[in-house]
């Protein structure tokens, strides 16, 4: 044990920056023990200085002078807490050529430039690490990095924005609308003001790059995969996917199909008696797959500050006795030389959940399962409800007709729902679903 301090600085004390301030302040034996030394905050840098603060620091500390922490050759290990891409981005580079490790909880910014900043540490001879990037207190990027060293990943299956979940929990177990359970989530602090990047799949599908950059060293940008959020759901959906046996989940899943990747981030039905259905309110899971082991499962804090302070300060401990660096040098990270390609979504195959919204008219059911049936789209199950009584003259009456196929691709779907949209008697809206194996 050395009684040589380490210093450290972080860079943003918002949410997740007090609470590693608040872990190492509070708890500096424990944290000094598995260090091997003290971890020491020199600087904490902050845009606005006369903000008041959950935490109180020894007198200059605090400040907005980022090249306080640039210049200062004490500092070892600088944490980048301030999120957003600018000017993060900027910031990390410049820490990195000044010679410090790095650690980052920014997924949006490894997801957009995390080639460059990984290229820039490895000239620098510096560590990125940045455990708190995916699905916050769970320690992911440990498990792919290190523990699963022995195993080639085959599948990922994963919850990885708590908001959605949140949402989708109680649009479940409260028969809440979209609406309100979004209301609810923005009240409780789970969904930013604009909460657009978790409800329309944007955040799950930046981790599930990193999850899938570690696990099958594919760079596969969200442009190259089918995306699509919570954001459309309706009450009745959750309800006939229930009646159905299934619960549905915003699904993370990577797949690896012979030395192809099948990727998507989608609303998807998950069996009832799955671990993954199971997981409700701000919650992530991840079921992963290694071609050893077998079947892994981890569940836990997605986010929320002291969940992502624990494991920055994992990795500040990591990085203090030399393990971050170790794993980092091995990590065989944004290279270029993609081995492995990414299947287009047209070819991916599932089976699907279809609403369609349909005349009550004889042949209508016929015409459909006709159109189906000549893009080799079978069927494993019907539900059309009863349409109410009308009086002889009224327009005729739509009802829901709810479709569950078998395994089919995307591109066969797509193209049986040209024509069904040609159908006089097959009205708007129609809601598609994956439903996982
Ligand atoms: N919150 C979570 O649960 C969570 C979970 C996982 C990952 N993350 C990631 O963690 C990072 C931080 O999130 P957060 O929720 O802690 O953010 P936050 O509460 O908004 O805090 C941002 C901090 O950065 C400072 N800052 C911003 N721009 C700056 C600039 N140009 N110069 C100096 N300081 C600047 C702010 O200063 P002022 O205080 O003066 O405004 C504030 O202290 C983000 O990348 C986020 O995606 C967060």
């Amino acid at each position: 044990m050395s009684l040589h301090p380490l210093n450290l600085a972080i860079v943003g004390l918002g949410n997740v920056g007090t609470g590693v301030a608040k872990i190492l302040t509070e708890h500096p034996d424990r944290i000094t023990r598995r260090a091997g030394r003290p971890i020491v905050i020199r600087r904490a840098v902050v845009r606005n200085l006369d903000k008041p603060r959950d935490i109180k620091l020894p007198p200059g500390v605090l400040t907005n002078d980022l090249e306080a922490v640039i210049n200062d050759p004490e500092i070892q290990i600088a944490c980048e807490l301030m999120g957003g891409l600018h000017p993060a981005r900027e910031v990390i580079l410049a820490l990195l050529e000044a010679g410090k490790d790095v650690v980052t909880a920014n997924k949006a910014l490894l997801h957009e430039h995390g080639d460059e900043i990984f290229a820039c540490a490895r000239r620098c001879g510096r560590t990125v690490a940045f455990e708190a990037a995916v699905a916050g207190g769970i320690p992911i990027i440990a498990t792919v990095g290190q523990s699963m060293a022995a195993n080639q990943i085959i599948g990922i299956q994963a919850i990885l924005n708590g908001t959605s979940n949140y949402i989708l929990s109680e649009m479940l177990l409260r028969q809440q609308t979209y609406a309100t359970a979004l209301k609810g989530a923005q009240d409780l602090g789970y969904a930013e003001a604009d909460p657009t990047l978790d409800v329309n799949g944007t955040d799950a599908a930046q981790k599930l790059g990193i999850l899938a950059q570690l696990s099958f060293g594919a760079k596969v940008p969200t442009a190259n995969f089918h995306v699509s959020g919570i954001d459309k759901l309706e009450q009745t959906d959750i309800k006939y996917a229930t009646d159905l046996g299934y619960t549905i989940k915003l699904l993370a899943s990577a797949k690896l199909i012979g030395d192809r990747l099948q990727m998507s981030v989608r609303p998807t039905l998950v069996r009832k008696d799955r671990p993954l259905a199971q997981i409700h309110g701000p919650f992530n899971a991840i079921l992963l797959d290694g071609d050893v082991v077998g079947s892994t499962w981890y569940s836990g804090r997605g986010a929320g500050q002291l969940p992502t302070a624990s494991a920055v300060t994992a990795d500040i401990i990591d990085l203090a006795i030399g393990r971050a660096q170790l794993t980092f040098s091995r990590l065989e990270l944004w290279d270029d030389g993609n081995a492995i390609g990414v299947l287009p979504a047209a070819e991916t195959a599932s089976r699907f959940y279809l609403r369609l919204n349909v005349e009550d008219r004889p042949h209508v059911m016929a015409d459909v399962t006709d159109i189906l049936g000549r893009h080799e789209i079978s069927l494993s199950s019907v539900i059309q409800p009863e349409a109410p009584e009308v009086e002889a003259n009224a327009t005729t009456p739509t009802v829901p007709l709810i479709i569950m196929t078998h395994r089919t691709t995307s591109g066969q779907l797509a193209a049986a729902e040209q024509e069904l949209d040609r159908l006089p008697t097959v009205k708007r809206p129609r809601v598609v679903l994956a439903v996982a194996d």
